[in-house]
Protein backbone atom coordinates (compact mmCIF):
# COMPACT_ATOMS: atom_id res chain seq x y z
CA UNK A 1 0.00 0.00 0.00
CA UNK A 2 2.83 2.29 1.07
CA UNK A 3 4.50 1.44 -2.59
CA UNK A 4 0.99 1.99 -4.11
CA UNK A 5 0.54 6.02 -2.75
CA UNK A 6 4.81 6.36 -3.27
CA UNK A 7 4.13 5.65 -7.20
CA UNK A 8 1.12 7.74 -7.21
CA UNK A 9 2.39 10.96 -5.92
CA UNK A 10 2.91 13.51 -8.48
CA UNK A 11 6.43 13.69 -9.13
CA UNK A 12 6.68 16.22 -12.25
CA UNK A 13 7.44 20.09 -12.54
CA UNK A 14 5.33 21.98 -11.05
CA UNK A 15 3.44 24.36 -13.65
CA UNK A 16 4.37 27.77 -13.71
CA UNK A 17 1.53 30.06 -12.27
CA UNK A 18 0.37 27.36 -10.56
CA UNK A 19 -1.49 28.85 -7.63
CA UNK A 20 -4.39 28.99 -5.05
CA UNK A 21 -6.02 27.99 -1.88
CA UNK A 22 -7.43 24.99 -0.70
CA UNK A 23 -9.37 24.68 2.74
CA UNK A 24 -10.86 21.83 4.72
CA UNK A 25 -12.53 21.35 8.05
CA UNK A 26 -11.80 17.92 9.93
CA UNK A 27 -13.04 16.93 12.81
CA UNK A 28 -11.68 15.16 16.29
CA UNK A 29 -12.41 11.89 17.28
CA UNK A 30 -12.74 10.30 20.79
CA UNK A 31 -11.12 6.63 21.37
CA UNK A 32 -13.54 4.33 23.06
CA UNK A 33 -11.11 1.45 22.60
CA UNK A 34 -8.15 3.29 23.15
CA UNK A 35 -4.42 3.59 21.32
CA UNK A 36 -1.85 3.35 23.74
CA UNK A 37 1.62 2.20 22.98
CA UNK A 38 3.11 2.13 19.31
CA UNK A 39 5.50 -0.18 17.62
CA UNK A 40 7.93 0.85 14.52
CA UNK A 41 6.35 3.93 12.52
CA UNK A 42 3.53 5.39 13.93
CA UNK A 43 1.83 1.66 14.03
CA UNK A 44 -0.39 1.05 17.19
CA UNK A 45 -0.05 -1.80 19.15
CA UNK A 46 -3.28 -2.89 19.04
CA UNK A 47 -6.53 -1.69 17.14
CA UNK A 48 -8.79 1.34 18.51
CA UNK A 49 -12.32 2.37 17.81
CA UNK A 50 -13.16 5.86 17.53
CA UNK A 51 -16.79 8.32 17.12
CA UNK A 52 -15.56 10.94 14.76
CA UNK A 53 -16.80 14.18 16.20
CA UNK A 54 -18.98 16.92 14.96
CA UNK A 55 -18.51 20.29 16.47
CA UNK A 56 -14.94 19.89 17.65
CA UNK A 57 -12.90 20.78 14.08
CA UNK A 58 -9.83 22.15 13.21
CA UNK A 59 -10.20 24.50 9.66
CA UNK A 60 -7.22 24.66 7.63
CA UNK A 61 -6.67 26.94 4.64
CA UNK A 62 -3.37 26.79 2.43
CA UNK A 63 -2.57 29.16 -0.02
CA UNK A 64 -0.08 27.66 -2.84
CA UNK A 65 2.72 29.38 -4.79
CA UNK A 66 5.21 27.76 -7.24
CA UNK A 67 8.30 28.38 -5.99
CA UNK A 68 11.96 26.97 -6.58
CA UNK A 69 12.20 25.61 -3.08
CA UNK A 70 9.72 24.82 -0.23
CA UNK A 71 8.97 28.01 1.59
CA UNK A 72 6.66 27.01 4.72
CA UNK A 73 4.60 28.93 7.37
CA UNK A 74 2.28 28.38 9.49
CA UNK A 75 -0.73 30.71 11.64
CA UNK A 76 -2.63 29.57 14.27
CA UNK A 77 -5.79 31.57 14.90
CA UNK A 78 -4.11 34.47 13.05
CA UNK A 79 -0.56 34.86 14.48
CA UNK A 80 2.12 33.22 13.12
CA UNK A 81 3.41 29.88 15.17
CA UNK A 82 6.84 29.43 14.39
CA UNK A 83 6.81 26.29 17.07
CA UNK A 84 4.23 24.31 15.83
CA UNK A 85 4.85 25.13 12.19
CA UNK A 86 8.62 23.42 12.64
CA UNK A 87 6.71 20.57 14.06
CA UNK A 88 4.55 20.30 10.63
CA UNK A 89 7.33 21.25 8.54
CA UNK A 90 9.20 18.51 9.86
CA UNK A 91 6.34 16.31 9.16
CA UNK A 92 6.57 17.19 5.22
CA UNK A 93 10.31 16.95 4.94
CA UNK A 94 10.40 13.29 6.70
CA UNK A 95 7.41 12.62 4.33
CA UNK A 96 8.35 14.42 1.38
CA UNK A 97 8.42 11.33 -0.61
CA UNK A 98 4.91 11.64 -0.77
CA UNK A 99 4.68 15.02 -1.56
CA UNK A 100 7.29 15.68 -3.44
CA UNK A 101 6.07 18.36 -5.09
CA UNK A 102 5.96 20.39 -1.89
CA UNK A 103 9.53 21.46 -3.14
CA UNK A 104 8.16 23.10 -5.23
CA UNK A 105 5.75 25.64 -3.41
CA UNK A 106 5.39 28.03 -1.41
CA UNK A 107 2.87 27.21 1.48
CA UNK A 108 0.97 29.49 3.97
CA UNK A 109 -0.94 27.79 6.49
CA UNK A 110 -3.79 28.95 8.25
CA UNK A 111 -5.52 26.97 10.67
CA UNK A 112 -7.60 26.98 13.76
CA UNK A 113 -10.05 25.41 16.11
CA UNK A 114 -13.44 25.56 16.03
CA UNK A 115 -13.40 24.55 20.03
CA UNK A 116 -12.17 27.02 22.14
CA UNK A 117 -8.55 27.56 23.19
CA UNK A 118 -7.54 26.09 26.35
CA UNK A 119 -9.98 23.94 26.61
CA UNK A 120 -7.72 20.84 27.36
CA UNK A 121 -8.79 19.05 23.63
CA UNK A 122 -6.11 17.52 22.13
CA UNK A 123 -6.46 19.25 18.64
CA UNK A 124 -3.37 16.85 16.93
CA UNK A 125 -6.32 14.48 15.21
CA UNK A 126 -8.36 17.66 13.37
CA UNK A 127 -5.18 19.90 12.70
CA UNK A 128 -2.74 17.13 11.29
CA UNK A 129 -5.90 15.05 9.00
CA UNK A 130 -7.10 18.92 7.79
CA UNK A 131 -3.39 19.31 6.85
CA UNK A 132 -3.23 16.16 4.99
CA UNK A 133 -6.42 16.54 3.23
CA UNK A 134 -5.40 20.28 2.04
CA UNK A 135 -2.16 18.71 0.85
CA UNK A 136 -3.96 15.85 -1.38
CA UNK A 137 -6.57 18.50 -2.50
CA UNK A 138 -3.54 20.88 -3.50
CA UNK A 139 -2.49 17.48 -5.32
CA UNK A 140 -4.95 16.75 -7.07
CA UNK A 141 -5.20 20.34 -8.76
CA UNK A 142 -1.70 19.29 -10.12
CA UNK A 143 -2.79 15.58 -11.69
CA UNK A 144 -6.20 16.58 -12.78
CA UNK A 145 -8.96 18.76 -12.94
CA UNK A 146 -10.61 20.25 -9.71
CA UNK A 147 -11.85 17.59 -7.60
CA UNK A 148 -14.09 17.89 -4.99
CA UNK A 149 -14.58 16.15 -1.78
CA UNK A 150 -16.10 13.08 -3.58
CA UNK A 151 -13.17 12.46 -5.01
CA UNK A 152 -11.09 12.21 -1.72
CA UNK A 153 -8.88 8.97 -1.14
CA UNK A 154 -10.26 8.67 2.15
CA UNK A 155 -7.39 5.68 2.57
CA UNK A 156 -4.36 7.50 1.48
CA UNK A 157 -5.51 10.74 3.42
CA UNK A 158 -6.39 8.31 6.34
CA UNK A 159 -2.83 6.51 6.25
CA UNK A 160 -0.83 10.00 5.46
CA UNK A 161 -2.49 11.36 9.09
CA UNK A 162 -1.53 8.50 10.87
CA UNK A 163 2.06 9.52 10.68
CA UNK A 164 1.30 12.73 11.46
CA UNK A 165 -0.46 11.74 14.31
CA UNK A 166 -1.84 8.63 15.02
CA UNK A 167 -5.35 9.30 16.04
CA UNK A 168 -5.79 11.43 13.35
CA UNK A 169 -5.84 7.80 11.25
CA UNK A 170 -9.59 7.89 12.17
CA UNK A 171 -10.63 11.51 12.02
CA UNK A 172 -11.13 11.17 8.55
CA UNK A 173 -14.04 8.92 8.36
CA UNK A 174 -17.86 9.55 8.86
CA UNK A 175 -19.60 8.23 12.31
CA UNK A 176 -16.77 5.47 13.32
CA UNK A 177 -13.66 4.11 12.52
CA UNK A 178 -11.10 1.48 13.00
CA UNK A 179 -7.26 1.90 13.14
CA UNK A 180 -5.14 -1.40 13.87
CA UNK A 181 -4.88 -4.74 12.14
CA UNK A 182 -7.35 -7.54 13.83
CA UNK A 183 -8.89 -10.70 12.67
CA UNK A 184 -12.64 -9.40 13.70
CA UNK A 185 -12.66 -6.87 10.79
CA UNK A 186 -12.08 -7.33 7.51
CA UNK A 187 -9.19 -5.10 5.47
CA UNK A 188 -7.86 -3.38 8.40
CA UNK A 189 -4.79 -2.61 8.92
CA UNK A 190 -2.02 -1.12 11.42
CA UNK A 191 -1.50 1.39 8.44
CA UNK A 192 -4.75 3.31 8.04
CA UNK A 193 -7.93 3.40 9.61
CA UNK A 194 -11.39 2.14 8.12
CA UNK A 195 -14.88 3.33 8.23
CA UNK A 196 -17.37 1.58 10.53
CA UNK A 197 -19.96 3.51 9.08
CA UNK A 198 -21.63 0.68 7.88
CA UNK A 199 -21.49 -1.94 10.33
CA UNK A 200 -22.87 0.10 13.12
CA UNK A 201 -26.55 -0.01 14.98
CA UNK A 202 -28.82 2.89 14.38
CA UNK A 203 -27.92 4.14 17.77
CA UNK A 204 -24.74 5.31 17.40
CA UNK A 205 -25.20 6.87 14.36
CA UNK A 206 -25.97 9.83 16.42
CA UNK A 207 -24.91 9.08 20.04
CA UNK A 208 -23.69 12.29 21.47
CA UNK A 209 -20.98 13.38 23.52
CA UNK A 210 -20.86 16.22 25.55
CA UNK A 211 -17.33 17.15 27.27
CA UNK A 212 -17.04 18.18 30.61
CA UNK A 213 -14.08 20.30 30.72
CA UNK A 214 -12.42 19.94 34.28
CA UNK A 215 -9.79 21.86 33.30
CA UNK A 216 -7.88 23.88 30.50
CA UNK A 217 -4.69 23.71 31.47
CA UNK A 218 -1.47 21.84 29.12
CA UNK A 219 -0.99 18.06 29.97
CA UNK A 220 1.97 17.59 32.56
CA UNK A 221 3.13 14.66 29.70
CA UNK A 222 2.12 14.85 26.30
CA UNK A 223 0.65 11.63 24.46
CA UNK A 224 3.59 11.62 23.13
CA UNK A 225 5.67 10.47 26.39
CA UNK A 226 3.00 8.33 27.55
CA UNK A 227 2.97 5.96 23.92
CA UNK A 228 6.69 5.71 25.01
CA UNK A 229 6.23 5.10 28.24
CA UNK A 230 4.62 1.68 27.55
CA UNK A 231 7.26 0.34 26.24
CA UNK A 232 8.96 -0.30 30.11
CA UNK A 233 5.09 -0.70 31.16
CA UNK A 234 5.04 -4.22 32.57
CA UNK A 235 0.68 -4.64 31.95
CA UNK A 236 1.76 -3.45 28.75
CA UNK A 237 1.00 -7.88 26.91
CA UNK A 238 -1.71 -8.01 29.30
CA UNK A 239 -3.37 -4.26 28.01
CA UNK A 240 -2.80 -5.20 24.20
CA UNK A 241 -4.89 -9.10 24.98
CA UNK A 242 -7.32 -7.17 26.66
CA UNK A 243 -7.57 -4.38 23.94
CA UNK A 244 -7.94 -6.99 21.37
CA UNK A 245 -10.89 -8.89 23.43
CA UNK A 246 -12.34 -5.50 24.03
CA UNK A 247 -12.50 -4.97 20.27
CA UNK A 248 -14.02 -8.04 19.22
CA UNK A 249 -16.47 -7.23 21.87
CA UNK A 250 -16.97 -4.12 21.08
CA UNK A 251 -17.73 -4.46 17.43
CA UNK A 252 -20.53 -7.23 18.26
CA UNK A 253 -22.30 -4.68 19.89
CA UNK A 254 -21.73 -1.96 18.24
CA UNK A 255 -23.71 -4.08 15.56
CA UNK A 256 -26.32 -5.44 17.79
CA UNK A 257 -27.04 -1.90 19.64
CA UNK A 258 -25.93 -3.57 23.08
CA UNK A 259 -25.75 -0.81 25.20
CA UNK A 260 -24.98 -2.55 28.27
CA UNK A 261 -21.89 -4.30 26.81
CA UNK A 262 -21.13 -1.13 24.85
CA UNK A 263 -20.75 1.15 28.40
CA UNK A 264 -19.16 -1.24 30.34
CA UNK A 265 -16.18 -1.57 27.18
CA UNK A 266 -16.22 2.18 27.17
CA UNK A 267 -15.61 3.08 30.81
CA UNK A 268 -12.99 -0.33 31.58
CA UNK A 269 -11.39 1.41 28.98
CA UNK A 270 -10.81 4.90 29.89
CA UNK A 271 -10.11 3.97 33.63
CA UNK A 272 -7.52 1.33 31.94
CA UNK A 273 -5.77 3.94 29.86
CA UNK A 274 -5.29 5.89 33.40
CA UNK A 275 -4.37 2.69 35.05
CA UNK A 276 -1.42 2.63 32.45
CA UNK A 277 -0.23 5.55 33.73
CA UNK A 278 -0.31 5.19 36.83
CA UNK A 279 1.74 2.18 36.85
CA UNK A 280 4.48 3.58 34.35
CA UNK A 281 7.69 4.38 35.15
CA UNK A 282 8.04 7.11 36.10
CA UNK A 283 4.19 6.91 36.72
CA UNK A 284 1.74 9.94 36.11
CA UNK A 285 -1.85 10.86 36.84
CA UNK A 286 -3.79 12.95 34.75
CA UNK A 287 -7.07 12.65 36.32
CA UNK A 288 -7.91 16.09 38.72
CA UNK A 289 -10.27 15.00 41.35
CA UNK A 290 -13.12 16.28 39.59
CA UNK A 291 -12.26 13.97 36.85
CA UNK A 292 -13.09 11.52 39.87
CA UNK A 293 -16.24 13.24 41.54
CA UNK A 294 -18.10 13.26 37.55
CA UNK A 295 -17.51 9.20 37.20
CA UNK A 296 -18.75 8.83 40.73
CA UNK A 297 -21.74 10.87 39.90
CA UNK A 298 -22.10 9.58 36.16
CA UNK A 299 -22.39 5.97 37.87
CA UNK A 300 -24.80 6.73 40.22
CA UNK A 301 -26.91 8.79 38.17
CA UNK A 302 -27.02 5.80 35.30
CA UNK A 303 -28.32 3.24 38.31
CA UNK A 304 -30.89 5.23 39.72
CA UNK A 305 -32.20 6.59 36.51
CA UNK A 306 -31.41 3.59 34.28
CA UNK A 307 -30.59 5.95 31.29
CA UNK A 308 -27.29 4.72 29.30
CA UNK A 309 -25.27 7.08 29.80
CA UNK A 310 -21.54 6.45 30.09
CA UNK A 311 -18.12 7.94 30.41
CA UNK A 312 -14.99 7.87 28.49
CA UNK A 313 -11.52 9.99 29.18
CA UNK A 314 -8.67 10.86 26.90
CA UNK A 315 -4.77 11.38 27.82
CA UNK A 316 -6.04 14.23 30.35
CA UNK A 317 -8.93 15.13 33.01
CA UNK A 318 -11.57 15.85 30.86
CA UNK A 319 -14.66 13.38 31.14
CA UNK A 320 -16.70 12.72 27.67
CA UNK A 321 -20.03 11.99 28.34
CA UNK A 322 -21.79 9.47 25.99
CA UNK A 323 -25.57 8.66 25.48
CA UNK A 324 -28.27 8.25 23.09
CA UNK A 325 -30.12 11.47 21.12
CA UNK A 326 -33.18 10.21 22.75
CA UNK A 327 -32.02 10.94 26.02
CA UNK A 328 -30.18 14.34 25.52
CA UNK A 329 -32.97 16.42 26.68
CA UNK A 330 -32.73 14.57 30.24
CA UNK A 331 -28.99 14.30 30.08
CA UNK A 332 -28.42 17.88 29.25
CA UNK A 333 -30.54 19.12 32.38
CA UNK A 334 -28.82 16.84 34.29
CA UNK A 335 -25.02 18.49 32.84
CA UNK A 336 -26.85 22.03 33.61
CA UNK A 337 -28.08 21.45 37.13
CA UNK A 338 -25.23 18.47 38.69
CA UNK A 339 -22.17 18.73 36.40
CA UNK A 340 -21.87 22.00 35.67
CA UNK A 341 -20.29 22.30 39.03
CA UNK A 342 -17.92 20.17 38.67
CA UNK A 343 -16.31 21.74 35.48
CA UNK A 344 -13.82 24.36 35.12
CA UNK A 345 -16.01 27.85 34.76
CA UNK A 346 -18.93 25.45 34.26
CA UNK A 347 -17.50 24.85 30.93
CA UNK A 348 -18.61 21.68 28.91
CA UNK A 349 -18.95 21.58 24.73
CA UNK A 350 -22.06 19.45 23.14
CA UNK A 351 -20.85 17.06 20.40
CA UNK A 352 -22.39 14.52 18.95
CA UNK A 353 -21.43 11.90 16.06
CA UNK A 354 -20.33 13.58 12.74
CA UNK A 355 -20.04 13.22 9.07
CA UNK A 356 -15.98 13.62 8.64
CA UNK A 357 -13.99 16.50 7.05
CA UNK A 358 -15.61 19.04 4.69
CA UNK A 359 -14.33 21.03 2.01
CA UNK A 360 -14.46 24.95 3.22
CA UNK A 361 -12.41 26.26 -0.66
O1 LIG B 1 -2.62 10.22 18.40
P1 LIG B 1 -1.86 10.43 19.66
O2 LIG B 1 -0.43 10.03 19.53
O3 LIG B 1 -2.04 11.78 20.23
O4 LIG B 1 -2.44 9.39 20.76
C1 LIG B 1 -3.77 9.40 21.15
C2 LIG B 1 -3.96 8.58 22.36
C3 LIG B 1 -5.33 8.63 22.99
O5 LIG B 1 -6.01 9.80 22.63
C4 LIG B 1 -5.17 8.61 24.50
C5 LIG B 1 -6.16 7.42 22.63
C6 LIG B 1 -6.72 7.36 21.24
O6 LIG B 1 -6.85 6.25 20.74
O7 LIG B 1 -7.07 8.41 20.67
Amino acid sequence: MENKWLNEAFKGEVPSGFQGKVGWQSPSNIALVKYWGKKGKQNPQNPSISFTLSECCSETFISFEKADRLDFRFFFEGKENPAFGAKIEKFLLDYQAFFPFINQLALTVESRNTFPHSSGIASSASSMSAFVICLLDIESKLVGPSTGSGSLDLCKASYLSRLASGSAARSVYPKMALWGATDCYKDSSDEYAVSLADDIHSVFKTYRDSILIVSGEQKSVSSRAGHALMEGNPYAPARYAQANENIKNLLSALKSGDLDTFINITESEALQLHALMMCSNPSYILMKPNTLNLINEIREFRQETKIPLCFTLDAGPNVHLLYPESEAEKVEDYIKNVLADYCDRDRWIIDHVGEGPKKLQ
